[in-house]
């Protein structure tokens, strides 16, 4: 390792030393041991081999003092030739080895990584919907990248760094004491010229790259909000581009001057370093030079002392920073453990079980719910708040009941806000309600499996979602084993056979970042043929039919209808229309069930149902169109 290298890596670390003044726990270390633990053989052959690249380091100094010690006593030439042969022997070792070195740190901190990204993956993907909600898309993916990659490399720096350095520092010091212990003593009482100063500007330097990371993080957070499709719309509409390009300017060009100053700080250190080095090296070779011209030392011993020092200030500079190295690696790894000891709000219950064969119903059993508060489901750090709101929400739900049949239509109607979409939620177990009972055949969704609720209940979102991906993979995320003919049925029965068909790559076109080549209504669909292609036993449409003009909900109706047919059914619609055959008709108000009936009993009945159907008629007719929305 180079002198410069190292100093470099030592003021790093300094600079990271103001957030490390925490004290770690126990358990901590032993979670780091637990990872490190299936790579042990490895780092076992790693510390065997610093320790002899140390050994070796040391060697070639001596050596070299060999050398001029056999020149000045007048040796043969045999003796000469065979101290050179040795030392192009050990450097040919030191290069192998040191490629054996560097492969075996790659291998462990890679390793590393793969195990803490995997681990951190599968666990936020256990994370409720809730989790999602809260926190911010970018926290969450740094925290996956940044994090786990601080961790692994102030790992396998804190292994080679402190290891090999201690080995070099102890040999170094050792030979060179038992060479002259005044000169060497000399030579080090110089060092803390240069690492006291070095301190200091650590600590101001922490703060200029704490500013520069804070001013970075808000212009990405900028360029993607405003750069992503939705966002950018938005600005076009009603943004203020030279606002928002002027307070972008002013970021980037505060990280340009962080950037200078750092770099000036930077040189500075590595020049105060190589200039101490350079007069500590000029008194060796004076003190060196005085006691050999006086015969109180050997010419090749000052030359060895000489290259001994020059390997003796990049791992006492190293080991100057060790402390805080170990310090910012576990940082790294609590920020990572905090993410994988965040215990997920929902969770499948061991020896979970399986929904009923057969037909299955739906029930809601006095259920009462709130959405959860962000400190249960969230964290601080990936919120980008200083704490979390503790404050559990409002109750949305204020004890809804209801039972839909096995092969049954219950369709919710109500005024927006009402918690249609919330009762919708709590049946895949997005959420879970606070008290009372959601049973899918029977059974309280709490004690189903995951996998059998996901086999049992198709859902269509209010916002229809598609993934990043080709039509064809976004359909068979319901049934990966679907068929060529049942996708396109699925299409056709979904009214998009013709549009697909017509997509310059068919099935394997790619709809954009939230299908956003597609209009509104045909997302709709696809996400309908999903369903469909799915064939679910119990299913679930919001709003499915709302982005659709006349004609194509006509047709798509039919479409569902037909799917409908044989199973259970929970439709949230405000086109009164599209529910009036539902076998039962839910109104929702302010999280309550205010009425129950089947469209002529609740249009008997004249309550708000009535009311309801009343407006849309006369809106209906007001519009003039041939048939009114009922
Ligand atoms: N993720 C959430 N966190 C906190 N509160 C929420 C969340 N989602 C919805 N709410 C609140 O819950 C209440 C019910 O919302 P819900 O989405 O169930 O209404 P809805 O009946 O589906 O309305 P719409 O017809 O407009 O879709 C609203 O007051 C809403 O503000
Ligand atoms: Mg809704």
């Amino acid at each position: 390792m180079s002198m410069e290298v190292t100093a470099w890596t030592s003021l790093h670390s300094a600079m990271n030393a103001e957030k490390s003044r925490r004290p770690f726990s126990r358990v901590t270390l032993r979670r780091i041991g637990g990872f490190a633990r299936p790579h042990r053989r490895k780092i076992g052959q790693f510390l065997l081999l610093s320790v002899a690249m140390a050994l070796l380091a040391v060697a070639t100094p001596i050596l070299a003092g060999r050398v001029v010690g056999a020149i000045v006593h007048g040796d043969d030439a045999g003796t000469v030739t065979r101290l050179a042969l040795l030392i192009a022997l050990i450097a040919v070792a030191e290069a192998g080895l040191g490629l054996l070195t560097r492969w075996l740190s790659a291998t462990l901190g890679e390793g590393l990584i793969l195990d803490l990204r995997t681990a951190v993956f599968d666990h936020v993907q256990r994370m409720p919907v809730a989790f999602f909600t809260r926190t911010r898309t970018g926290a969450l993916v740094s925290r996956l990248n940044n994090d786990v990659i601080g961790a692994q490399r102030a790992f396998s720096n804190t292994l080679s760094g402190v290891v090999s350095n201690i080995v070099t520092l102890l040999l170094t010091l050792g030979v060179m004491l038992s060479i002259s212990w005044q000169i060497t003593l000399l030579a080090l009482v110089l060092l803390p010229v240069f690492v006291v100063p070095a301190r200091r500007m650590g600590s101001r330097m922490a703060g200029l790259q704490r500013e520069a990371a804070a001013h970075n993080a808000a212009m990405s957070n900028q360029m993607t909000e405003r750069f992503s499709a939705p966002g950018a719309t938005l600005v076009k509409l009603f943004g203020r581009p030279a606002e928002e390009s002027a307070e972008f300017a002013s970021r980037a060009r505060a990280v340009r001057d962080i950037g200078v100053r750092t770099a000036m700080a930077q040189s500075a250190f590595i020049t105060a370093l190589t200039l101490v080095s350079a007069l500590a090296l000029a008194l060796v070779y004076g003190l060196g030079g005085f006691y050999a011209l006086h015969g109180r030392l050997e010419p090749g011993a000052v030359v060895a002392l000489a290259l001994l020092l020059t390997r003796l200030y990049a791992p006492l500079t190293a080991l100057a920073g060790a402390r805080v190295e170990v310090m910012s690696a576990l940082v790294s790894f609590e920020r990572v453990f905090e993410v994988l000891d965040l215990k997920p709000l929902i969770a499948e219950k061991p020896g979970a079980r399986r929904v009923p064969e057969g037909p299955v119903s739906v029930e809601f059993d006095d259920v009462r719910f709130g959405y959860p508060a962000a400190d249960k489901v969230s964290l601080a750090s990936l919120e980008d708040v200083a704490g979390l709101d503790t404050r559990g929400g409002a109750e949305v739900l204020h004890g809804v009941s209801f039972r839909a049949e096995p092969g049954r239509m219950v369709a919710l109607v109500g005024s927006s806000g009402a918690g249609k979409s919330t009762i919708a939620q709590l049946l895949p177990r997005l959420y879970d309600a606070d008290a009372g009972s959601v049973r899918l055949g029977g059974v309280d969704v709490r004690d189903l499996s995951a996998a059998s609720i996901r086999e049992t209940l198709g859902m269509v979102t209010q916002d229809g979602h598609l993934f990043h991906d080709t039509v064809r993979a976004n359909l068979l995320l319901a049934r990966p084993e679907a068929t060529e003919e049942e996708v396109w049925d699925a299409l056709r029965r979904a009214r998009l056979d013709g549009l697909v068909a017509s997509l310059p790559d068919g099935l394997d076109t790619v709809v954009g970042e939230r299908g956003y080549r597609l209009s509104g209504g045909e997302r709709q669909r696809l996400t309908i043929a999903r369903l469909l292609l799915a064939r679910q036993r119990v299913v679930i449409l919001d709003e499915a039919t709302a982005h659709l003009d006349s004609t194509s909900e006509a047709a798509v109706q039919e479409a569902l209808a037909e799917a409908l047919e044989g199973r259970t059914a929970v439709v949230i619609a405000h086109r009164l229309s599209t529910v009036r055959a539902a076998d039962l008709i839910l109104v929702v108000e302010d999280g309550r069930v205010v009425e129950r009936g089947t469209h002529s009993e609740l249009i008997a009945a004249g309550g708000r149902y009535e009311e309801l159907h009343r407006t849309q008629f006369a809106r209906a007719k007001a519009d003039g169109e041939a048939e009114p929305v009922c």
